[in-house]
C-alpha cells in the first residue's frame, strides 16, 4: 500500500510499504477514505525527531470502511463505515472504564512511562503505524472504532476523530460559568473548532488570538472577537483586560503548545536538539528539554484570577520555567492532557447532523490525494495558501 512516512527533520515522503495484517483476534484492517492532517503532526516534522524512526508512518485521523476483521470481532463487520479514534484504547481497563482513555492502562507505554499508545505518533506512544496510508491495522474491533451512517460525505465524521472531541474536552475543562468569558488563544483547527464549541455551548464572550489573518478572519466570522497577535505581541493582557472589566476571561484555552511563535531562546534549544544525533537529543528532550512556552505564559496572564486553564496544545518540555508565584497568587486551576476521544462521542454526534450547527461539513480548507502530503506538511506548517485544516484522500 501507498503510506505518508516519516524520514526526517521537515522530510516526510509517500512511500509503497507492505500492507498491514489482522495480528490479532479482535484487529480490523480499514480501508482509509479520508485522514485528517494536525498540528500534533507538525511537532514531529520539527521538534520530535528524536523519537521517530526513517519509515514510520504517520497520521492519526483516519476513517473509512471496514475491510477485514479478525475471527473475534462481533461489533463490526466488512462495508462498515468507521472513524478511527487517535487513541489506541481497549475500552475495559480501569481507566478507560473512567473515560480516560488517553490514559488506557492496556495501551500504556510503561517502558516510556508515557499514556495510551496513539496511532502515528513517535516511540513516546508506541510507535504504532498511522492512518495517512491506504489501509490502517486497529486493533480493539469491537470497542474502537465508531461505526457511523452511510451517506453524508466524510467531512461530516472524520473530524470525531481528534479535532471535535479535543475541542470539547477543551471546553469541558475551562469550566466556563454560563453566559462567561473565555479566550482560545492559537486558531488552528483545535482553537477554532473549541471557539465554536464554547459559543454553541453558551459562552458569553469568546476571544481568539492567532497572528495568522485567514485564521483570525475565519474566527471572526464565527462570531469570536479576534485579537492579533502582531498587534497585541506585547499588550495582550491589556487588550484582555480592557474587554473584561478589567479581570481578564473566566477561562483560557490553550490550542497552541510547544513550539508556540515569540519564545526565541526555547526554538533556538530546539533546533539544536534537532541537529543531535538521536540518542542525544532524545535524553537531552527527556532531561533538560523546554518548551516554546510563549502562549501557556500568555494563558496565565490572561486569565482572570481564580479562573480555569486548559491546556490542548501539547507539550514536551522536562524543565519549563513557569512562573509560580503568578499562578499560585491568581489561585489558578489547569486541566490538561491528550483528548480522551471515546468519552466524548456520544455527546458529539447529535450534532454531525444536516443543521450541521458545528460547520463541520465546510471545515477542511484542502481535500488532496495522499500523494501530495509533503506538500501539505510544507504548505500547512508554513500556514500558506490559506490552509488551515487538510484531509488527505488516499
Ligand atoms: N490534547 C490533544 O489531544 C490534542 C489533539 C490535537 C491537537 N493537539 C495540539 O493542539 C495544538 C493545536 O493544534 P492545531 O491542529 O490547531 O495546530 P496549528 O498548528 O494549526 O494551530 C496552532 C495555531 O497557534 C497559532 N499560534 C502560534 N503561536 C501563538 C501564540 N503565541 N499565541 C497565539 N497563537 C499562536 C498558530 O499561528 C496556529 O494558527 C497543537 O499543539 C496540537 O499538537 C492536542
Ligand atoms: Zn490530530
Ligand atoms: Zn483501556
Amino acid at each position: 500500500m501507498r503510506a505518508l512516512t516519516w524520514q526526517g527533520k521537515r522530510d516526510v515522503r509517500v512511500e509503497t510499504v507492505p500492507d498491514p495484517r489482522i495480528e490479532d483476534p479482535t484487529d480490523v484492517i480499514v480501508r482509509i477514505t479520508s485522514t485528517g492532517v494536525c498540528g500534533s503532526d507538525l511537532h514531529l516534522y520539527e521538534v520530535l525527531g528524536p523519537f521517530l524512526d526513517p519509515g514510520d508512518i504517520l497520521g492519526h485521523e483516519p476513517m473509512g470502511i471496514v475491510e477485514e476483521v479478525g475471527p473475534e470481532v462481533t461489533a463490526l463487520a466488512p462495508g462498515d463505515r468507521v472513524v478511527v479514534p487517535f487513541n489506541v484504547s481497549c475500552g475495559h481497563c480501569y481507566m478507560c472504564d473512567r473515560g480516560l482513555q488517553s490514559q488506557c492502562e492496556t495501551t500504556q507505554v510503561r517502558e516510556r512511562g508515557t499514556g495510551a499508545s496513539l496511532f502515528g505518533y513517535t516511540k513516546l506512544y508506541g510507535q504504532v503505524p498511522g492512518g495517512q496510508a491506504e489501509l490502517l491495522r486497529v486493533p480493539f474491533g469491537n470497542t474502537l472504532p465508531i461505526k457511523v451512517p452511510h451517506g453524508p460525505a466524510d467531512d461530516r465524521f472524520v473530524y470525531l476523530s481528534d479535532v471535535l472531541p479535543t475541542a470539547w474536552q477543551a471546553v469541558e475543562y475551562a469550566a466556563i460559568p454560563p453566559g462567561g468569558s473565555v479566550t482560545v488563544l492559537g486558531l488552528g483547527p483545535i482553537g477554532a473548532m473549541a471557539a465554536r464549541i464554547a459559543r454553541h455551548r453558551g459562552a458569553g464572550l469568546v476571544v481568539g488570538v492567532d497572528l495568522v489573518p485567514e485564521r483570525l478572519s475565519r474566527a471572526a466570522a464565527d462570531g469570536v472577537k479576534c485579537l492579533d497577535l502582531r498587534r497585541h505581541g506585547k499588550d495582550l493582557g491589556d487588550a484582555i483586560r480592557d474587554l473584561t472589566d478589567g479581570r481578564g476571561t473566566d477561562a483560557v484555552i490553550d490550542a497552541v503548545g510547544m513550539e508556540a511563535h515569540g519564545a526565541p531562546v526555547a526554538k533556538a534549544a530546539h533546533g539544536m536538539v534537532g541537529l543531535l544525533p538521536d540518542a542525544l537529543g532524545e535524553r537531552l528532550m527527556e532531561t533538560m528539554g523546554v518548551d516554546r512556552l510563549a502562549a501557556l505564559r500568555a494563558a496565565i496572564d490572561v486569565v482572570r484570577r481564580g479562573g480555569t486553564i486548559s491546556v490542548s496544545g501539547v507539550y514536551g518540555g522536562a524543565a519549563d520555567p513557569l512562573p509560580m508565584l503568578t499562578m499560585f497568587d491568581k489561585q489558578l486551576q489547569i486541566r490538561m492532557g491528550q483528548a480522551n476521544v471515546r468519552r466524548w462521542v456520544d455527546d458529539i454526534l447529535p450534532l454531525l447532523t444536516d443543521e450541521d450547527p458545528l460547520g463541520v461539513d465546510g471545515f477542511a480548507t484542502h481535500r488532496l490525494p495522499l500523494e501530495e502530503g509533503p506538500q501539505v506538511y510544507k504548505t500547512f506548517q508554513q500556514k500558506q495558501d490559506g490552509m488551515i485544516k487538510t484531509l488527505l484522500i488516499p
